[in-house]
């Protein structure tokens, strides 16, 4: 099972307590461990966090560079603890505009950790769903260039390989915090049939507890994929 997270609302939590936004953020980079621990308890194989949009360039300098240091922190003292956790970090986005040593522990920790297995963790720093797109599409215009593929072989596999989650199901779940209805340009494509949920905690009160109840709730779904699937009762029943 993949579930995507939009981690919403640190601003607010923060702003609601009389503190610094970044202190929100702060407490929201803390959340990740037991999110990313419960995950592996609740039977999801791949977990997408949503760290960083290709939008939140446009926030004011200090809040981008206090979140540049969260995520570099985070990175330093999670390296070696990943991957003893047998966890496959992954991250999804465009990484040329970050300073070149976070691109180079980006690097080193997708490298150090590639064969684990026990959960996939794709963190989505400069990400944007559209981004991905045509980033994807540059990729495809470039091998029918080269001639290593035709238009009229293009389908809609091709289009979901060349995306960053290559290789990768779909997320059957995205779960957004602190109470926005929208998707904020989160895995344009790869939603399509994805399950909702909208949770009204902001991401800093996101806990396991609160997550065990959304995984559950969207465990008695229903999911049809555009089909329509009839219920077992209806099954041999004349129409
Ligand atoms: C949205 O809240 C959150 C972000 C833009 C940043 C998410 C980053 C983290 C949780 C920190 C670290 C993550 C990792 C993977 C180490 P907001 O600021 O938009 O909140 P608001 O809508 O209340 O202003």
């Amino acid at each position: 099972m993949h579930v995507g997270i939009i981690m919403d609302g640190n601003g607010r939590w923060a702003i609601k307590r009389g503190l610094p936004r970044l202190m929100g953020h702060k407490r929201g980079a803390n959340r990740v461990k037991d999110i990313v621990k419960a995950s592996t308890e609740l039977g999801v194989t791949t977990l997408t966090l949503y760290a960083f949009s290709t939008e939140n360039w446009k926030r004011a300098a200090h809040e981008v560079e206090g979140l540049m240091k969260l995520f570099r922190g985070y990175l330093q003292n999670n390296f070696i603890d990943l991957n003893e956790k047998n966890i496959k970090v992954n991250f999804l986005g465009d990484p040329t505009p970050l300073a070149a040593d976070l691109r180079e522990q980006m690097k080193k920790l997708e490298e150090l950790t590639k064969d684990n297995t026990l959960i996939t963790l794709n963190i989505a720093i400069n990400y944007g769903g559209r981004d991905d797109l045509v980033r994807a599409a540059r990729k495809i215009v470039d091998k029918v260039q080269d001639g290593s593929l035709t238009v009229g072989d293009i389908t809609e596999q091709t289009i979901s390989d060349h995306l960053d989650t290559a290789n990768q199901a779909d997320p059957d779940l995205i779960i957004r915090t602190a109470g926005e209805l929208r998707m904020s340009n989160f895995m344009t494509w790869q939603s399509a049939y994805s399950e909702l949920a909208f949770v009204d905690k902001s991401w800093p009160e996101f806990t396991p507890r609160i997550y065990a109840e959304v995984i559950a709730d969207y465990r008695r779904r229903t999911r049809q994929f555009g089909a329509v699937i009839p219920k077992s009762a209806e099954i041999g029943t004349k129409v």
